[in-house]
């Protein structure tokens, strides 16, 4: 069942959990991933980030593998596109099916990222797509030159909402992308979570969920985060299962890769703490 997340979010901020924001980057992870949300009869967001279009996957076939494994699904599925850059990536996205995209300008000013989020939020909501939006800014492992993150305020937050009309936002509470230096565990200010949940309705989704914490995530998905995105343990769990099935041949390895993708994403259903939703 292809469906936009706003429903989804409504339940799960009621409810008190997350939904896992899985990336994929092939055609391949997408049917794995939503293979295992049937499996497991609960609800996924289904997302690629712009960075990882190209020679593996483009918007095109992003959708037309993903559309048609969403629609099948007997599971609500939410085709998203992650850290789009610009308004014209979100609006092909929106042109060509997705059910929702994140327009990322939180490394502009405040005042830029909300007038390019209100455009592609105007655009979005006109074709019945939802808009996920981010402020403060969560940094990147991978990326050397990426600054520090910069923590979300709940001043901002509620700024930021209202200037924008965003409907999920992503926050800066500790967490970054990619492996964490020496593998340490982050600190999470839940102190900032609980002063941005009170002051804000809108969703609340966090990036970088790998390497996070279980009990880190657990606590923030309870404490009002709709979402979580995971994208590195995932591919990390494909490898490592396919490492050790030191498989001789193609389709041994795809299972591997399948298995070990499959179980990382229980793990994090189970975290996360997800119900079905029908
Ligand atoms: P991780 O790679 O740290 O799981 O982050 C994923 C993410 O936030 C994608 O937007």
């Amino acid at each position: 069942m292809l469906v936009n997340s706003r429903e989804l979010f409504k339940i799960a901020q009621r409810e008190h959990f997350a939904i896992p924001g899985a990336n994929f980057v092939d055609m391949e992870s997408i049917k794995f991933h939503v293979g295992t949300a049937q499996e497991l009869q609960l609800p996924l967001i289904l997302e690629v980030a712009e960075s990882h279009l190209g020679d593996n996957i483009s918007l095109e076939d992003a959708v037309l593998v993903g559309r048609k494994y969403a629609e099948e699904a007997s599971v609500p599925v939410v085709l998203h596109l992650d850290h789009g850059e610009s308004f014209e990536t979100c609006r092909r996205a929106i042109d060509l099916g997705f059910t929702s995209v994140m327009i990322d300008a939180s490394q502009k000013s405040f005042e830029e990222n909300a007038a390019v989020t209100k455009r592609v939020v105007e655009y979005a909501h006109a074709h019945g797509v939802v808009v996920e939006a981010e402020i403060g800014h969560v940094a990147s492992n991978f990326n050397e030159n990426d600054r520090e993150s910069l923590y979300t305020t709940a001043e901002e937050a509620k700024a930021f909402t209202e200037a924008s009309g965003c409907d999920s936002l992503a926050i800066s509470i500790g967490t970054a992308h990619g492996v964490y230096k020496a593998k340490a565990i982050p600190e999470i200010s839940f102190k900032a979570l609980s002063e941005i949940r009170a002051a804000v309705d809108t969703p609340l989704v966090l990036h970088g969920g790998s390497g996070s914490g279980d009990d880190n995530l657990r606590r923030c998905a309870r404490e009002g985060i709709c979402k979580v995105n995971v994208y590195t343990d995932l591919y990390l769990a494909a490898m490592a299962a396919a490492a050790q099935a030191k498989a001789g041949d193609y389709l041994a390895l795809r299972n591997a890769l399948k298995r070990g993708m499959s179980d990382c994403l229980k793990h994090y259903y189970s975290v996360f703490e997800t119900r079905r939703i029908k």
